[in-house]
């Protein structure tokens, strides 16, 4: 893999965030965003256009996508869950892409968006082409790849599909989201043969949460199949509000100890990356997820 680019894709100050019961003033996050910037990260998923009586910490959407450095070659994408989260986002001309998401499962699409998966690709759908209307380019997730927290495990078939929706609308890739973190090598595998039929690995990117201490070793899997991207967040932050029990997002200093250690080249600086995981965490008052980073700070 010798010099070969990886694209992390930083999901800290969305996902990372979004379950955080204690509001975190909107300083501490576009300075976050902007630390994350500096260390080299190319993709710095800022915020969501989500409701705010559904998601009380992301309501300051605006505020944030505005008041950020916008690092040239950086990325900042927001979430949009329907033509009223786009139609906010589109007022903000600082928005220049979305991500939209839908899910595998009927009980997770239920929870986390009140609708069914079939009514959220419709909404998708139309939500991605009145954005690429409009100059966005637009980032698709699917939810519960692996397994759903209310309707048990998923069908690698049935994301294969959604899959196939997501690039037929237009997204310029689909982020598979394992959002309880129940895959393991075996099931992401499995997940990976169906979706790779239906779908060019460049187009593919995969977003692990480490509730079971299996992520590093998914995205492994991941990348002996020929996927290039992958989400992760600082310090292992996060959580889904709608995903009982499911912890944090990858850390990414794991993932970029990982795939430096495997000679890809990410432009990311990870002494630099520590340093910023250990000041978010510090804001927060939270012990650091990441193995990498309390390892590297003992030395
Ligand atoms: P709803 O209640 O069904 O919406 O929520 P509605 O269309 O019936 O509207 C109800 C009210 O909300 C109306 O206001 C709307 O105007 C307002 P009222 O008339 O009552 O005053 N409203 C909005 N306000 C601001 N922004 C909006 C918006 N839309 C409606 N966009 C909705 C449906 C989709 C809005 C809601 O369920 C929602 O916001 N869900 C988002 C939940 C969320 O953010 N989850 C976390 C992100 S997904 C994730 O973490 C997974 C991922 O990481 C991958 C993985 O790990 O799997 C991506
Ligand atoms: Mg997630």
């Amino acid at each position: 893999k010798s010099g070969e680019a990886f694209r992390v894709v930083e999901v800290g100050a969305r996902d990372g965030l979004q379950n955080e019961k204690k509001m975190v003033p909107t300083a501490i996050k576009v300075e976050l965003i902007n630390k994350l910037s500096e260390v080299g990260l190319k993709t710095v998923e800022a915020t969501s256009y989500v409701s705010p009586k559904w998601v009380p910490q992301m309501g300051d959407h605006d505020n944030v996508i505005t008041q950020i450095k916008k690092y040239p070659g950086v990325a900042y994408p927001v979430l949009v869950p329907n033509l009223a989260g786009l139609k906010n986002a589109l007022q903000n001309e600082n928005v220049k892409e979305i991500a939209v998401f839908g899910a595998a499962s009927e009980g997770f699409s239920k929870k986390n968006i009140n609708c069914s998966i079939e009514e959220g690709f419709n909404r998708i759908k139309e939500v991605t082409e009145e954005a690429l209307k409009n100059n966005l380019r637009v980032r698709g997730y699917i939810s519960t790849v692996i397994a759903c927290p209310y309707d048990g495990k998923t069908k690698p078939s049935v994301v294969a599909d959604l899959t196939e929706k997501l690039l037929s609308f237009g997204c310029y890739e689909v982020s598979l989201g394992d959002t309880i973190g129940a895959g393991g090598a075996g099931s992401v595998g499995r997940l990976l043969d169906e979706v790779s039929k239906a779908a060019p690995l460049e187009k593919l990117a995969v977003h692990f949460h480490d509730t079971y201490g299996q992520a590093l070793s998914n995205v492994l899997v991941a990348i002996n199949r020929g996927i290039r991207v992958a989400d992760s967040s600082i310090a292992g932050l996060g959580g889904c509000p709608y995903a009982v029990g499911a912890t944090g997002n990858l850390a990414t200093e794991d993932l970029v100890y990982m795939l430096h250690d495997l000679g890809f080249n990410t432009g990311i600086n990870l002494p630099k990356l520590i340093q910023t995981s250990e000041w978010i965490c510090a804001q927060m008052g939270r012990n650091n997820a990441s193995r990498a980073s309390i390892a590297l700070l003992s030395k």
